[in-house]
């Protein structure tokens, strides 16, 4: 049962790349949400009514929390949740027609059980979970090597580093170097294929839900800054690394 919805949202994560690359040639409206910052296009729309109606047919039970608000009123994570993405970096989308990435996760009983990031422009799927491992494509990923802060680079949230709250200049300091991409979604991927050794930000349940199912599966950490197990409905400042990333970054961390 699980699997069967598995591979259908594997199908469906391909469909809606292809939608997603078709709508990219025509016109498409940019509207502000809360700032200038703050973007959404009628192309992160219609992706997600797109995913949620094609996600209802594959598990009609199952409910939907979504970022564009076309999902459901969900409180608790009893039963299979989806955990929905439309277009994870808008900013990049609509500026630089790349970095941007489409997420889904399923959640069944609060238990992180699929996760699926497509990298839409490299034709990458980042998909896994439920103990099977985790794929780009067909090609099964290992555990990124064990490595410590000064021998990293680290994603730091931009805000965060600008106004230097919980000390996390020093964070970046001590990196090997600082990295900031603006797609939570490329972000994770560059965390669970080892290219990054840590990314800090603060985390929305669609920002986090399907890099969180893939971290766990590869082994890595995902923690609150305040030490705490990440509840992904209510997750606030969060922490995607390596074991010992992970453990240098909360010691400096306030
Ligand atoms: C945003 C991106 C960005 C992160 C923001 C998110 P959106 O997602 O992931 O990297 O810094 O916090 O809101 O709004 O483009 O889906
Ligand atoms: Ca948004
Ligand atoms: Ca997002
Ligand atoms: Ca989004």
């Amino acid at each position: 049962m699980l699997q069967e919805i598995d591979q259908k949202v594997q199908q469906l994560m391909w469909d809606v790349q292809k939608r997603t690359l078709d709508r990219m040639k025509q016109s498409y409206d940019v509207n502000l949400k809360t700032s200038y910052k703050d973007l959404v296009t009628t192309v992160d729309k219609e992706n997600e009514r797109y995913l949620n109606q094609r996600l209802r047919e594959i598990d009609p039970d199952a409910k939907i929390i979504s970022e564009e608000g076309y999902g459901d009123q969900v409180n608790d994570l009893k039963g299979h949740v989806f955990i929905v993405d439309p277009i994870d970096g808008t900013m990049n989308f609509v500026m630089q027609h790349c970095n941007f990435a489409i997420m889904i996760a399923l959640y069944v009983d609060g238990e992180p059980t699929y996760g699926y990031i497509m990298d839409v422009m490299n034709d990458k799927l980042y998909h896994g979970g439920n103990g099977d491992g985790v794929f780009v494509n067909n090609h099964q990923l290992n555990t990124p090597a064990n490595n410590s802060l000064h021998d990293s680079l680290m994603v730091l949230n931009a805000g965060l580093t600008l106004d230097g709250g919980h000390n996390v200049r020093e964070v970046g300091k001590q990196a090997r170097g600082l990295r900031m991409y603006g797609s939570a979604g490329i972000e994770m991927i560059y965390v669970i294929t080892g290219r990054i050794g840590g990314y800090l930000s603060y985390l929305k349940p669609w920002d986090l839900a399907a890099g969180m199912v893939l971290a766990l599966e590869l082994g890595l950490v995902v923690k609150g800054i305040d030490e705490q197990q990440v509840n992904v409905l209510s997750s606030n400042l969060v922490l995607v690394a390596t074991k010992q990333v992970a453990s240098d970054v909360l010691e400096l961390v306030d």
